[in-house]
């Protein structure tokens, strides 16, 4: 039999290293033959674009540079498959079948998010339906750490690391002056403030900043937060904020309005309109900075634990695949906190498809602009440890499709 895998939804650190999980187990696994890549996820399959990754990923050399490459090496896509009851669908659903039978491929991973799982419960419901001995098994990954069921997600603990080692940068950089300031730091995360509160991991660096976290989980309000301010101001020269990009800030029509296939509205910008607010209301010096899609892909900074755990669940993935398990979403469950401990298990793949797992409402201070000690417990261990990158004229080298 022959296998195939295809990566979607946004880019994380650690989505190569699940890849690189997927091919190494199959290497290992001798009833498998061809392990191919399906280009631009799900579309890849939807118009035969796939890669032979044997012939792609040829050394172990390969492999390790693949893991210490962000974002995802078979591109990746937004796309939404349509439920099988609307008109035209079946024909798509069985155009991908024809594929996956075309190429003898009996197993399909599909490494995403919640959207992404969206797909894999869809087509593994057509396969058993049909009689398909085809199995579809989700590997999660986003830096939003929004899908339910698992402790967190593949890429957080990366993306995550990355924004604590950037704050503290920004921390030391803005208190140099003699004047006041307000720094301003917009973090991604979509409906789920998990990254933007995983900037309390500073504490345990003895950083009494950031002194404000806004997260989408509270109802946001502008003299709320001015309020906030200038109480921190009285007590801080250099005040660091931290606001997460889905705050409700709709008022004055700030965000575009646009939105991807799956619904979701383009967010970003949010840091910009609070300085303009600060400046126009404080009145002090005042910058926002937006960590953009840095927070995504800085490998150089990743988090060991997140690369090895992402090449970790890719394989056993693959195991459950060859035990004959469809439908389902690996997971992580954890089992205590210090030592860090956490075992990898199939879970029916329709309690994670399209549902989000906010940040807990109890870890949220009173004052909706701070988050509990309990967070930094549940932070501490996904951050841990570094690679040790390879480099090439002061450079991190990247995996490249020869
Ligand atoms: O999927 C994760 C994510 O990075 C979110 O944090 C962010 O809101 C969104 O993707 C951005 O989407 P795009 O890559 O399409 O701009």
């Amino acid at each position: 039999m022959n296998i195939a895998a295809a990566q979607s939804g946004g880019p994380t650190c650690a989505i190569n290293a699940s890849l690189v999980g997927v091919f190494s187990e199959a290497l290992k696994t001798p009833q498998i033959d061809a392990v191919f890549g399906s280009i631009n996820g799900i579309e890849g399959i939807i118009n035969d674009d796939l890669v032979d990754l044997k012939r792609m990923i040829r050394t172990n050399e390969d492999m390790e540079l693949l893991k210490q490459t962000p974002s995802t090496i078979l591109g990746s896509c937004r796309y939404k498959l349509p439920d099988i009851e609307t008109d035209g669908a079946e024909e798509l659903y069985q155009k991908i079948i024809a594929c996956l039978d075309r190429h003898r491929i009996e197993a399909f991973f599909y490494i995403g998010g919640n959207d992404s799982m969206d797909t894999v419960e869809k087509l593994s419901e057509y396969a058993l339906n049909i009689g398909s001995r085809i199995r579809f098994v989700g590997i999660p990954k986003t830096i939003d750490n929004d899908l339910p069921v698992t402790d967190h997600t593949p890429g957080f603990g990366s993306a995550a690391k990355y924004v604590n080692v950037t704050v503290q940068e920004i921390i030391r950089d803005s208190s140099v002056y003699s004047i006041d300031s307000v720094t301003i730091i917009e973090i991604m995360g979509r409906h789920a403030g998990w990254l933007a509160a995983s900037t309390c991991v500073l504490r345990t660096n003895d950083e009494t900043a950031p002194h404000l976290i806004y997260l989408p989980e509270s109802d946001f309000d502008a003299d709320r937060f001015l309020e906030d301010v200038r109480a921190e101001r009285a007590k801080h020269k250099a005040v660091i904020a931290v606001v997460s990009e889905g705050i409700e800030l709709e008022a004055g029509g700030m965000r575009s309005g646009m939105v991807d296939n799956f619904g979701h509205k383009y967010l970003s910008g949010v840091g910009n309109v609070l300085e303009n607010l600060v400046r126009e209301e404080i009145g002090c010096k005042v910058r926002s900075i937006e960590l953009n899609v840095m927070q995504r892909c800085s490998s150089h900074i990743c988090s060991a634990v997140d690369i090895s755990e992402a090449e970790r669940i890719g394989a056993a993935a693959v195991r459950a695949a060859m035990e004959g398990k469809t439908g389902v979403t690996m997971v992580f469950r954890r089992l205590s906190d210090k030592p860090y401990v956490v075992t990898i298990e199939p879970a029916d793949t329709s309690l994670l498809a399209n549902k989000e797992k906010l940040f807990p409402k109890e870890w949220i201070t009173a004052s909706k602009n701070q988050v509990s000690d309990e967070a930094v417990k549940y932070f501490l261990p996904l951050i841990m440890g570094e690679v040790n990158i390879a480099m090439k004229n002061g450079l991190p080298l990247h995996f490249k499709i020869r």
